[in-house]
């Protein structure tokens, strides 16, 4: 059953043909006209721009989309047509497991030049769990283990492009705030943004990340549907929303700005300091890998939730007050941390 929910599929194929015109093809089964709205969005063959994206993915709805695009070069059963995207939605974040799988529909597609072999091959990987591919081996779904996926990106870029700064990410995601990352490039916002939820791997929550958005009142309406998130746009207008955002994130100039807003739950002291320290020292050391730096922020993280929930089993119950806070004279930055803290772990009396 686990299968089933895993490879709750469909496939969308909007195909540039030589003149120019966007066809829709096939789908299977049913798509809502939201979700295809989002999809034609996304698939760069609805845009005039002669730069096609060979792969994307987003979120909406809670349901992932994975987008393959692919040129056709030599004459094939596929006659007339230039370009061809194949939309495979799930309920996972997996990109490389979807990658991997729609490169083969792709070449099933390019072959046979209809989507009844690609209709075999789901089948086949819903059922079995393993996909035949006609030149290159075979698709297993075993090997694409969803750790995997969480640990794919790189943190020691991310550490190595906003050093110190880094705090400002990891305190907005343990505190669940809202933020926004602006990149001209949609390649770089995917390999950025997907990373960020490992700041907080106790949670392993990658349904806050929404790395594709666009600003249409679908897809804003339905990211505001999440207290905190990480969201990509290209469209630099976004810096102009900051009723989107807690935090800004300027990634091609490496510039991460706080709202005003946010100012006061996010001011940094001495905790932020010595945490932000151990990220920097974790992510420089040429011996670590990334999975390393990860487990080490993750050791801290624990540490501290671990002092919180002592703090709260000392309070009627095990709730936190601003008073109880109050006793323990933490310095005052510490002391906002871990008032806002507790309110995003639940650990707040209210
Ligand atoms: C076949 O697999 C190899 C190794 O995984 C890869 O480098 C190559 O690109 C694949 N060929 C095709 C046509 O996908
Ligand atoms: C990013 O920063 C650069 C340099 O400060 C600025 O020119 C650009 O407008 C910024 N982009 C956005 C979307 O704010
Ligand atoms: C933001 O708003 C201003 C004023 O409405 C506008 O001139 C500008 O083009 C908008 N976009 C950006 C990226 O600043």
């Amino acid at each position: 059953n686990c299968l089933l929910l895993l490879f709750h599929v469909f496939f969308l194929q909007p195909e540039k043909d030589v003149n120019g015109d966007t066809l829709w093809v096939w789908c299977y089964p049913s798509v809502g006209s939201e979700l295809r709205q989002v999809l034609l969005s996304k698939c760069c063959l609805t845009q005039d721009s002669r730069n096609f994206h060979t792969f994307v993915f987003g979120q909406f709805c809670r349901t992932w989309y994975y987008i393959t695009t692919a040129e056709v070069q030599e004459p094939t059963a596929l006659n007339k047509v230039t370009h061809f995207s194949i939309a495979v939605t799930a309920k996972d974040f997996n990109p490389e497991k979807y990658a991997a799988f729609s490169r083969i529909l792709c070449r099933m597609y390019i072959k046979h030049g209809s989507p009844v072999k690609m209709m075999e091959a789901y089948i086949t990987v819903l059922t079995k769990g393993i996909c035949q591919s006609d030149e290159n081996g075979s698709f297993l779904i075993k090997d694409h283990d969803v750790r995997k996926a969480y640990l794919a990106g790189s943190i020691k870029d991310v550490v190595s492009q906003f050093g110190m700064e880094t705090i400002i990410l990891y305190t907005a995601l343990m505190l669940k705030k809202r933020i926004v990352v602006h990149h001209p490039r949609i390649e770089a916002l995917l390999e950025f943004t997907r990373v960020l939820p490992a700041l907080t791997w106790h949670r392993k929550d990658w349904s806050i990340l929404h790395p594709y958005v666009h600003l249409t009142d679908a897809e804003l309406e339905d990211l505001k549907k999440c207290p905190g998130y990480i969201a990509g746009f290209v469209d630099p207008d976004v810096s102009n929303r900051s009723d989107l955002f807690d935090v800004f994130v300027n990634l091609s100039d490496s510039v991460i700005t706080v709202s005003q807003s946010a100012k006061e739950a996010m001011a940094m002291g001495k905790l932020h300091k010595e945490i932000g320290q151990l990220i920097v020292q974790s992510a420089e050391d040429p011996e670590s890998s990334d999975s390393q730096v990860i487990k080490d922020i993750s050791v801290k993280t624990k540490e501290i939730l671990a002092n919180l929930v002592a703090l709260a089993n000392e309070c009627e119950d095990s709730k936190i007050t601003l008073e109880g806070l109050k006793q323990h004279h933490f310095p005052p930055a510490t002391e906002n941390f871990l008032f806002h803290l507790a309110a995003a772990e639940q650990l707040l009396r209210i």
